[in-house]
């Protein structure tokens, strides 16, 4: 590849469709620029997976994006930012791609939590391979060391958004179990540390308020959606060398590893706009 002349779109990557709901937000920040969305369909779910797996799966999505002449790629989901950014920054971005850039949703999320919390106890859920990667913990400590974290994996959420059942009694109980502990630690300042839960904003928001018991004292939401697109729109600010590079015609390209009826409607819904995708091999 002529490094010197290369230019096309921002790479979206997340391992469904719940990249969706940042793209949705990115598009509405920076709509001038071009996008491919690619969902790693045919193995999601990530969270529960090995550190190995996940890393292998990215790093094949990431490559793909890079093929399609994508400067910049933005790991949209919570598992793969956790698991495999950082190795994938220090490896192959060095060796062989050097002109490209990968970034995350963890670190836009950490700033912002970091940002908002006033008693520094700050509340995370996310999955199973997020919590056991500690990167929030870690992230957030190197920001402000005297934070105290209060992690919670909720496993029943992925399934239960990806079901449609968002708006159901099941994700309200799912939603108390899960948030109960945090409540009791006093959180002032709640993560959603997984791309699917953006689209539960409005239910976790209502759970907290009915068991914060604190009225009139709001646990501050940290929804990453709207976050991770005034980074990168800040990001792209300071870093003109990757900014010129981007393709600017308002363009969005969808693909998926596995193509389904739910990954169209779905999809859609994450979205907030119809979408269709195509299906493609690495
Ligand atoms: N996209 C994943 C995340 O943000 C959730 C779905 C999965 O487990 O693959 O962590």
């Amino acid at each position: 590849m002529n490094h010197k002349s290369f230019s096309g779109p921002v790479g979206i990557f997340d391992s469904g469709f719940g990249g969706l709901e940042v793209l949705k937000h990115i598009v509405k920040k920076l709509p001038q620029y071009d996008y491919v969305y690619l969902g790693d369909t045919a193995r999601t779910p990530y969270g529960s997976r090995s550190q190995e797996v996940i890393y292998n799966f990215t790093l094949q999505a990431v490559d793909f994006l890079f093929q399609q002449n994508c400067p910049l790629v933005i790991l949209a989901c919570n598992t793969a930012s956790a698991e495999a950014l950082r190795k994938i920054q220090q490896g192959c971005l060095k060796n062989n791609y050097s002109k490209h850039r990968v970034l995350g949703v963890i670190i836009p999320a950490a700033e912002q939590a970091i940002a908002l919390t006033k008693n520094n106890r700050v509340g995370v859920i996310a999955t199973e391979g997020t919590v056991n990667s500690k990167a929030f913990e870690k992230e957030l400590k190197k920001r402000n060391p005297k934070i105290k974290i209060f992690q919670k994996a909720a496993p029943l959420l992925v399934p239960i958004v990806e079901e449609g059942e968002h708006k159901s009694e099941i994700a309200k109980i799912a939603l108390q179990k899960y948030l109960k502990p945090l409540l009791i630690q006093k959180i002032d300042t709640l993560i959603l540390g997984c791309t699917h839960y953006g689209i539960l904003e409005k239910q976790i928001r209502k759970v907290l308020r009915q068991g914060s018991g604190q009225v009139g004292q709001d646990i501050a939401v940290v929804s990453e959606g709207k976050v991770v697109a005034e980074k990168l729109a800040d990001y792209l600010q300071r870093h003109p060398e990757i900014e010129n590079r981007l393709t600017k015609n308002s363009q969005q390209i969808f693909l998926t590893t596995d193509l389904t009826n739910k990954f169209q409607t779905l999809g859609t819904q994450f979205f907030g706009k119809e979408i269709i995708a195509e299906k493609i091999k690495f």
